[in-house]
């Protein structure tokens, strides 16, 4: 007999494939539970877009969390509205949606390419860099700091801290005493920000958020210091990895290499392709708020569901041919960016740094490779993507 299947998160983020996992869970057990993490995973399309539609039954009230450690009310409470449902929820998204405007994200657009060409000059002539940390893990922080208002001076020393606030040991589960602290750091550093445009008013998101006003109501200091926390959160990371997943995916597969080289315009359908083969966002959790029977389990109110993006992507329900990266397909059912009331704020400015970003990178790093022997993995039990990411290029004109 096969072995049983097993999904455990803690392991698949270093590794190189999870997704045979995810297939197998797809097809012997797409309600599955996870007895010592205590959770249901649920593996197939269809039933991850139902769980994203249905917030009064999948609730976001614990956050989103895998991890156990953050999965509850407490630890949830600087998630902002990503941690909570409606009526509260829909009140929080509009109040910040009145700053977070498309033309706001749009506007960008210049300012992303400037900061994408800082980035690369500083490696270009060299013909190798650690694209992690010379490119991919400073461009969505700087974007959302250029967003945001806050002065260059201050990025170095607010990415740093970002960076710890994700940041998880292999293996171990639970908050470490330094995201803690690197989170209140943060929470005063847009305390005194916020304080600082009150007296000074400037035309960024800050800015916005405290016009923000819908028949009388307005945000309150605390929910704007925990919006900006959540942007950080839940845009800076999962960026970073999508652009060193976009060179990681073509580098493998050579005939999706030269379409992009024959047909830069190709670029966009290279970041939407990437999103849904191998996306940085892999699971998201709710709470189960009645009992539901699915697949002849029986899950229970009060139980944890992981509904797993990164299977539902590969789902051959959907998908033709799921496993094959394939800039050309039809990606528009992808749940990379998940679905319903809480689908990202951020969907359009990731996808604007993907391309902006590519197109800048694209003439500049000919012929790229990867040096397979320096990639490294994060450490995360939601995230995937490269810690380290070197690769080496030819310079000078394409
Ligand atoms: C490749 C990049 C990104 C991916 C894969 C991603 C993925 C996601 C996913 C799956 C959700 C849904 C969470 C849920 O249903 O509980 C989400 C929510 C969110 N994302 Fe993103 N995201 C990305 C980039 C960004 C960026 C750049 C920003 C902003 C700067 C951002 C801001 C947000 C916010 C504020 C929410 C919460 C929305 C709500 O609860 O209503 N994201 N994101």
């Amino acid at each position: 007999m096969a072995d049983p299947v097993d999904y455990d998160p803690y392991a698949y983020a270093i590794h190189e494939d999870p997704y045979p996992v995810y297939a197998r869970l797809r097809e012997e057990a797409p309600a599955w539970r996870n007895e010592k993490l205590g959770f249901w995973a649920l593996s197939r399309h269809a039933d991850v877009l139902a769980a994203f539609k249905d917030p009064s039954r999948y609730s976001s009230r614990h956050g989103v969390s895998v991890d156990p450690d953050a999965f509850s009310e407490k630890a949830s409470a600087n998630m902002s509205f990503l941690a909570m449902d409606p009526p509260r929820h829909t009140r929080m998204r509009a109040l910040v949606s009145r700053g977070f405007t498309p033309r706001r994200v749009s506007e960008l657009e210049p300012r992303i390419r400037e900061i994408a060409r800082q980035h690369l000059a500083g490696f270009a002539e060299a013909g190798r860099c650690e694209f992690i940390a010379e490119f991919a893990g400073r461009l969505p922080m700087d974007v959302i700091s250029e967003l945001v208002g806050v002065p260059e001076a201050d990025r170095p020393e607010l990415r740093r801290l970002a960076d710890l606030v994700v940041h998880r040991e292999e293996g171990v589960s639970g908050l470490p005493p330094a995201t803690i602290e690197s989170a209140m750091k943060l929470v005063q550093y847009f305390r005194g920000h916020l304080g600082e445009r009150r007296r000074q008013p400037r035309d960024d998101l800050t800015g916005a958020l405290l016009e923000a006003e819908i028949d009388g109501d307005r945000l309150s200091e605390n929910e704007i210091i925990s919006f900006l926390f959540l942007m950080i959160i839940a845009g800076n990371e999962t960026t970073t990895k999508l652009l060193a997943n976009m060179l990681y995916w073509l580098w493998r597969n050579p005939d999706q290499r030269k379409l992009v080289d024959d047909d830069p315009g190709l670029i966009p359908r290279w970041v939407e392709e990437t999103l849904r083969y191998d996306n940085s966002s892999q699971a998201i959790a709710r709470l189960l708020m009645e009992d539901v029977e699915l697949h002849g389990e029986a899950l229970r109110a009060g139980e944890k569901v992981v509904l797993l993006i990164g299977s539902a992507n590969r789902d051959e329900r959907v998908f033709a041919r799921a496993d094959r990266f394939d800039i050309l397909r039809d990606t528009t059912a992808s749940l990379s960016f998940g679905q319903g009331n809480h689908f990202c704020l951020g969907a359009s400015l990731a996808r604007l740094e993907g391309r902006v970003a590519l197109e800048e990178l694209w003439p500049a790093i000919r012929a790229f490779e990867v040096d397979v022997e320096g990639l490294e993995r994060v450490h995360s039990v939601n995230v995937r993507g490269f810690a380290a990411f070197p690769i080496s290029f030819q310079t000078g004109p394409r």
